[in-house]
């Protein structure tokens, strides 16, 4: 019998700080019409200074978990798709597995950019679908704000903070993630970077007066980039499906410039009412995006059990993707979950982990040293 790998949870998080076009007039030469008119944004979330990349992931698993009615213990596997991770090590997948009390879960981070939240969500559809994993949480989450030079009116206005999560879950039931289409083109990748603090050039003084720990854009060739891959990677992805372009009933696209979306609905022969948007009031989120306009599709009762959903996106790497599912929502027969219960135990866990650890060090540290 065959395993299908069901949408049963989502949630998100966004920062409550709003940056709007008029902010943006005060610290760039631009001005609301022209981000309008070129991109569709109005508007995008910031982090406070105590909210960062793990903190919105885990306040939007946390949401996503409670809809699918999934208790923490039961999670196999957390993704976390991100560019702006916590830190380059740990995984921000291991802080929100600690923070959630996933204590049986694998955790790690994805990088492919804002097709991050497709490539996760097909990794673990396809653990589920392979028996490994029964339940998986896959979050894409993004502080932009932080790797934004705030004087580039080429990027800043463009970038926004904030998490989506989508809840996994095996099922004999067929529907679920249906198709994938993966791709990239590594060529690309000076097209759209941080060329700084990595591997090729560790932070330095000069790395810094240099501006490298900030987004580097060629934003016309992205955009040509864009407009080419995001009908024909949707279509790919519906064909094998076994669907058509008509049995569509939403199109959930990477948010990233309202021109883009419309290019793609015009590719696939789609009225815009086809596509769920919300670019204007977060801009581009990264990873983010894709879920959070989910996440605001199915409050906005756009999406119900049963419907075609593709969902589509692109980014550095380059990179680009497109899956097809059949919605599901979460499974019938499971109760409500306290997640502030879950939440209270997971921070004691956390707590007596950490003493157990240090505990150890001090009574057996020493002996350990000379066996
Ligand atoms: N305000 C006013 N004028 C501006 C601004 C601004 N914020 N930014 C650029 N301009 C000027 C330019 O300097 C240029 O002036 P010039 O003609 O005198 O040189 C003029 O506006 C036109 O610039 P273009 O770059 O041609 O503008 P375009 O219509 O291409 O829009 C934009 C620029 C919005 C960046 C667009 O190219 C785009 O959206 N590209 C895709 C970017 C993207 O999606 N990136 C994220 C990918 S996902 C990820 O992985 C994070």
């Amino acid at each position: 019998m065959s395993t299908y790998a069901h949408i049963t949870g989502w949630g998100m998080a966004v920062p409550e700080k709003v940056l709007t076009n008029q902010e943006l007039e005060m610290m760039v030469d631009t001005n609301d019409e022209w981000i309008r008119s070129r991109t569709g944004i109005e508007e995008r979330r910031i982090a406070s200074d105590d909210q960062t990349t793990a903190s919105l992931a885990t306040e939007a698993a946390v949401n996503a978990l409670r809809v699918a009615k999934l208790p923490p213990s039961q999670v196999d596997l957390v993704i976390v798709a991100t560019s702006t991770p916590e830190y380059l090590f740990p995984a921000t997948a291991c802080l929100v597995q600690d923070r959630i009390g996933a204590s049986t879960a694998g955790a790690f981070d994805l990088l492919a950019a804002c097709s991050g939240f497709i490539y996760g969500l097909n990794m673990a559809a396809e653990t589920i679908r392979g028996g490994s994993n029964k339940n998986a949480l896959v979050i894409g989450a993004e502080t932009l704000s932080r790797v934004v030079d705030w004087s580039d009116r080429n990027t800043c206005i463009l970038f926004g903070d904030g998490a989506g999560a989508f809840v996994l879950q095996a099922s004999e039931e067929p529907g679920g993630i249906l198709s994938s289409v993966m791709r990239s083109d590594g060529s690309g990748g000076d097209l759209l970077w941080i060329p700084g603090g990595g591997s090729a050039e560790p932070a330095t003084n000069q790395t810094v007066d240099d501006s490298h720990h900030f987004i580097q854009m060629n934003g016309r060739e992205v955009f040509r980039f864009a407009t080419r891959v995001m009908a024909r990677t949707s279509e790919e992805a519906i064909r094998k499906a076994g669907l058509e372009v008509e049995d569509i009933d939403l199109i959930i696209p990477h948010q990233a410039n309202l021109r883009i979306i419309n290019a793609a609905a015009r590719g696939l022969k789609l009225p815009m009412e086809r596509f769920a948007v919300n670019v204007q009031k977060y801009g581009n989120t990264s990873t983010a995006s894709i879920p959070i306009a989910a996440v605001e599709a199915i409050e906005e009762g756009r999406i119900k059990p049963g419907d075609n959903l593709v969902l589509v996106g692109f980014g550095a790497g380059l990179t680009w993707g497109a899956l097809t599912a059949q919605w599901t929502g979460p499974f019938a027969e499971l109760k409500p979950i306290r997640m502030r219960r879950y939440r209270r135990i997971a921070r004691i866990r956390s707590f007596l982990l950490r003493w157990a650890r240090r505990l150890g060090a001090l009574f057996f540290g020493r002996r350990g040293d000379s066996a």
